[in-house]
């Protein structure tokens, strides 16, 4: 059987036993802000266990992408040196909902492995969770397995966690005993071949879960109302023994990946040996980068896109030891694409962008390797010249922030040069570095304190929206909080948060910000400062009561700030232009990256490699204006999610969407999942004009720009601007320009001019200073006040007497922008008997201020501008007294 056809045997199987099929969720498990990719088959299911969704069927079956690369479940580390860990892997999995449980799993893994692909039942163990009688009895009495081969293993081993939180449940695993010559371990002597034992013989094929508990922030265990099935097979290991291969990369999943590898590096490949690790991890590392650029991640500096450019790099890495040395992986991507787009059509969507995305990054980090391994080995020889055997913490956070060059490539380069590594120091350096910081993926902490925002609502019914179709409402007080605590009454003066049964203020998400307005009540009135809302759909009014008071109860009128929220509407309908317009100009790959929508400007991020050029957002601005002025309808349409996205609706990635969805509708320019509010007509903007473009991250840019009014009033303001300039200037707005050049021109002669008079007032300022040179003691003594003169002139003129005296002191001083400065010069003849820059400093004392420097040139700085006279006046004592 080849890879399709098994994966095709196995959703049949479980088909006829009444399970639905359903598609591989994306690598970005969505709206699942706990995890960084989808690690298992059960992600997109986890609001199903948890009782949040109903099940499209009791049974599913499915093939879903993972990847374990980080968090809880992270196989990284194995990769390329076993034959059966991976970055990217493939899950085959069977659902049960609240329907069978645990005898059902076990009979029907059972039935599929040793009936139908009829694999050795000698050669296969079960294993279950310590305390799991139930699943023991299930194996020993309704299987026909040796009952030697059922192992019991502590939590460790069989109890199943999704993350730091999430369904959760004790397991039961098929391990498969491939003989004894897979075990290249056995003659190691702590090595004991088994089960769990580390042991290349016996793997793990299929897990099945019980799921019953969902683990919260906390770490408690709580009961789930129903118990639910999630197993998960590992698809690349199962292939490779019904195979009957050595390894996951002989089979054909990988083999037309190995077979490039080896025609592009020249070297065959076999088992042992790092060049086969090399391969195998380059193999794995190309999938896991190809099907995270396709399900739309980017490379960059944080969350997921650090993930991918981590992987991207690892492999060129890996090139590198092959003697690659000219861009490799973007050819591997297209083999890649064709060996697995038949069982995942993604792929195919805009193969050449993947491919493109990957050869740019990695020309971009094989720049960026030539520039580290510089500055690496330059820091080797230095710490093998001082003899010290670690490298600092300090000079590796340098090489990874300063020249991004991968922290686990200078450890193995270290490792390679036997030089030590101060791991705690630079995780340190790091911490202080996340610390400034704000990761982009927000993770365990968010989830703390969504739980906690969660638990203080949770009585509290979801607010009714009725803002999309009204600006103001009847609605009563349900709920008001000081500080988090519930109280009943709010005087004037407080600030509080406050609850409405149904309201019109929309509260942010989505990148657009919340609405302002007024409640009003027969006993008081308040402002609504800001709206936000909870994942759970409570609206919060943050509010300041200013007349009388608020009360539990109360029936307000709840009115929202219109002229604001039509300012808002204008700015988030041109997001939508902007993004359709983008893809229209630039090309598809442009997605939404992020957005801020504000009453005052827009600002959308979206994913393209370069700069924009300034004629292209010339194109782009003109364009958007176009289908404003086009006045076309804006609709926007409820719809099943299904059907959004059939229609080709764009949606964000990481976003939960719920079954029932909203759309925007621009026909025949836009098409978009969104909650925001937008403008009735395309009209109704107004104008729009780009006020910046910018990168925030590799491969990220931002535009941000302004619509309707403040388009308006920035057209004003620039008018004006031109009018002040042309009257300033005496001239009329049409001869700006000319003007303007010709005071240019002017400007750059008469520096020109400058330049000659002040060469001559130098030499006329010399020549007089020489002639009133005194002598104290066959010392010649230069004091001169200049005018006019800055530091620079005035070391220049001590250079100058100082080549015609030999025997010379020299103090000069000028006034500039309405403060003394001075210089002293001590001749080399007169030192140690005298210091410029003591003498400066005396000097300067009187003057209001002080200085110093070295003994033959110091120069300082004073206050008393009119006092110059009088003082220099009094060097010539100062030096007698020196001199005696
Ligand atoms: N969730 C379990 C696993 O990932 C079974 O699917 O191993």
């Amino acid at each position: 059987m080849n890879q399709f056809e098994i994966r095709q045997h196995f959703i049949d199987f479980f088909k006829e036993k009444h399970h639905l099929f359903v598609p591989s969720d994306s690598l970005i498990p969505r709206g699942d802000k706990t995890l960084l990719f989808t690690n298992a088959g059960m992600n997109q299911f986890k609001d199903i266990f948890l009782n949040q969704r109903k099940p499209p069927s009791p049974r599913i079956v499915n093939s879903q992408k993972c990847m374990r690369v980080s968090g809880k479940h992270n196989d990284l580390e194995d990769v390329g040196r076993d034959t059966y860990h991976h970055t990217f892997f493939e899950m085959l999995g069977n659902w049960s909902f609240g329907d069978y449980y645990k005898k059902e799993a076990i009979l029907f893994a059972w039935e599929l492995m040793t009936a139908i692909w009829q694999l050795p039942k000698e050669k296969l163990w079960a294993t279950y969770y310590k305390d799991d009688e139930e699943a023991r009895q299930i194996w020993a009495d309704e299987t026909d397995i040796n009952q030697k081969q059922i192992l019991p293993f502590d939590e460790k081993d069989n109890f199943w966690e999704m993350g730091e939180t999430g369904p959760c449940g004790p397991c039961s695993e098929i391990h498969i005993d491939l003989g004894s010559d897979f075990c290249h371990l056995r003659n190691e002597p702590d090595h004991h071949c088994g089960v769990n034992m580390n042991c290349p013989r016996f793997i793990e094929l299929w897990n099945l879960v019980f799921i019953q508990y969902n683990k919260d922030g906390q770490g408690t265990l709580s009961p789930l109302p129903y118990k639910h099935i999630d197993t998960g097979m590992g698809f690349e290991r199962l292939v490779a023994v019904l195979q009957g291969k050595k390894s996951n990369y002989d089979t054909d999943i990988f083999r037309p990946l190995i077979s490039h590898i080896e025609e592009m590096s020249n070297t065959p490949y076999g088992q042992e040996g790092q060049h086969n690790v090399s391969m195998r991890v380059i193999a794995d590392h190309i999938r896991a980068v190809t099907f995270l650029i396709s399900d739309g991640i980017f490379p960059s500096n944080e969350g997921r896109g650090y993930v991918l450019r981590r992987i991207l790099r690892r492999a060129v890495r890996h090139g590198k030891l092959l003697e690659l040395t000219e861009p490799f992986l973007y050819q591997l991507a297209s083999t890649c694409i064709d060996t697995m787009a038949a069982a995942y059509p993604e792929l195919k969507e805009d193969p050449n962008n993947t491919i493109l995305i990957i050869k740019k990054e990695e020309e971009r980090f094989r720049q960026t390797l030539h520039r580290g391994l510089f500055i690496l080995e330059g820091m080797i020889e230095k710490n093998k010249q001082a003899q010290k055997s670690v490298l600092s913490g300090q000079d590796m956070f340098l090489l990874y922030d300063t020249y991004g060059f991968p922290s686990d490539l200078t450890k193995e380069l270290l490792e390679e040069h036997n030089i030590g590594l101060d791991e705690s120091g630079f995780q340190e350096a790091m911490a202080l570095q996340k610390a400034k910081g704000r990761s982009s993926w927000e993770g365990t902490e968010r989830l703390k304190q969504e739980e906690e925002l969660a638990r203080t609502y949770q009585d509290i019914a979801p607010t009714v929206f009725v803002g999309y179709q009204q600006v103001s409402d009847n609605s009563n007080v349900i709920a008001l909080f000081l500080e988090g605590q519930p109280i009943d009454e709010a005087p004037s003066g407080m600030t509080v948060e406050c609850l409405l049964d149904k309201t019109p203020f929309y509260g942010e998400a989505g990148g657009q910000v919340g609405d302002i307005g007024l409640l009003t009540s027969a006993t008081g009135s308040s402002q609504v400062l800001n709206t936000t809302r909870t994942p759970q759909g409570h609206f919060i009014h943050h509010i300041k009561v200013e007349q009388g008071t608020l009360s539990l109860g109360d029936t307000v009128t709840a009115k929202i700030d219109t002229q604001r929220r039509d300012d808002i509407r204008r700015n988030h309908t041109s997001t939508h232009l902007l993004h359709a317009v983008l893809r229209e100009i630039l090309g598809d790959h442009v997605r939404q990256a992020g957005s801020l929508v504000s009453p005052d400007h827009f600002r959308f991020d979206f994913t393209h490699f370069e700069r924009i050029s300034q004629s292209d957002l010339v194109l782009i601005e003109r364009e958007i204006n176009r289908l404003i002025l086009a006045n076309i309808d804006v609709h926007s349409e409820t719809t099943s999610f299904d059907t959004a996205v059939q229609e080709g609706a764009m949606a964000l990635f990481d976003e939960k969407y719920a079954s029932e969805v909203r759309m925007i509708r621009i026909p025949g320019i836009s098409l978009e999942l969104c909650g925001g509010t937008h403008v009735h007509k395309t009209g109704d903007i107004g104008l729009l004009k780009i006020r910046h473009e910018g990168g925030i991250a590799a491969g990220i840019r931002r535009i941000e720009a302004i619509t309707g009014k403040k388009a308006h009033s920035w057209i004003v303001h620039l008018d004006q601007e031109v009018h002040e300039i042309a009257s300033l200037l005496k001239t009329s707005e049409d001869r700006l320009k000319q003007k303007i050049s010709c005071v240019l021109i002017q400007n750059k002669e008469l520096e020109k001019e400058i330049v000659i008079l002040r060469n001559s007032i130098m030499k006329n300022e010399l020549r007089r200073m020489m002639d009133e040179t005194v002598e104290i003691n066959g010392i010649k003594v230069v004091i001169n006040h200049l005018h006019h003169m800055d530091t620079n002139d005035l070391r220049s003129l001590c250079d100058q007497v100082k080549q015609k005296i030999e025997r010379a002191i020299i103090i000069l001083a000028s006034e500039r922008a309405g403060k003394v400065i001075m210089v002293a010069a001590v001749t080399a003849a007169l030192i140690p008997a005298f210091h410029a820059g003591k003498l400066v400093n005396q000097i300067a004392r009187m003057l209001g201020g002080g200085g110093g420097g070295r003994a033959d040139f110091a120069q300082a700085g004073g206050k008393f501008v009119d006092k110059i006279d009088e003082v220099l006046a009094e060097v010539p004592d100062l030096i007698t007294q020196l001199v005696k």
